[in-house]
């Protein structure tokens, strides 16, 4: 039996790692082996990548090495993990994506859509997750919650205009790739959020013939 691969996305602090704890725990209770992940990371290289690229030291880093790093980290973790635990018949649940590249990397330091998807493409062979589920909120709000006290990482510690940038992306690429997301209005409460979420999964676990 084949799995399913569903990536969580939205803008930093939009509650994303909140909420996939808790729809492990729907799902785990319904006897579904799940693999819960996420991106940059998710392997041993990928987490060393992670560190690189989250070390606010690294100023200097050009977007371009941002991006290549982004992606080699995401290759890795696809056929690393993420393909294997698709083929056991697990249900894989990863916060990001390639539709953070696309946004962050491709928008928001601009380097283009088009260019990004290529370098993905490129290290995933074309691959994309069965469901995508974007967690729609203004950037203003979540890195208030997310960058607070402690500064932030080098991504989060870019200033507001960035994010602004970042989140205007996501909306061009919400219109563009409008078949294959769907969007959960995270500005409502954690049960109606997961609510919204379940009601996604459930419906590809139906129709992918998932048990
Ligand atoms: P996280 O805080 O959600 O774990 O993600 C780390 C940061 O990396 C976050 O600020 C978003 C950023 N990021 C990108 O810029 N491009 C990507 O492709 C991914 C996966 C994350």
């Amino acid at each position: 039996m084949k799995g399913i691969f569903i990536a969580l996305e939205g803008p930093d602090g939009s509650g994303k790692s909140t909420i996939i704890k808790h729809i492990t725990k729907y799902l785990e209770e319904k006897n579904i082996d799940v693999l819960v992940t996420r991106e940059p990371g998710g392997t041993k290289i990928g987490e060393s990548i992670r560190k690189i690229l989250l070390d606010s030291k690294n100023k200097n880093m050009t977007p371009e090495t941002e991006a290549l790093l982004l992606a080699a980290a995401r290759g890795q973790h696809m056929y690393q993990k993420i393909l294997p635990a698709v083929k056991s018949g697990k249900v894989v649940i990863c916060e990001r994506f390639i539709l953070s590249s696309l946004a962050y990397q491709g928008i928001g330091r601009d380097l283009g859509i088009e260019e990004v998807r290529m370098i993905n493409d490129f290290a995933i062979r074309g691959m994309r997750p069965d469901l995508t589920l974007f967690f729609h909120v203004d950037p203003v709000t979540t890195l208030k919650r997310k960058t607070g006290e402690k500064g932030g990482d080098r991504l989060e510690r870019e200033g507001i205009d960035f994010h602004k940038k970042v989140y205007n992306g996501y909306v061009k690429l919400l219109e563009i790739y409008h078949k294959d997301i769907k969007i959960i209005d995270a500005t409502k409460s954690k049960k109606e959020v997961l609510e919204q979420s379940i009601r996604h999964i459930e419906n590809i676990l139906k129709r992918e013939g998932y048990r």
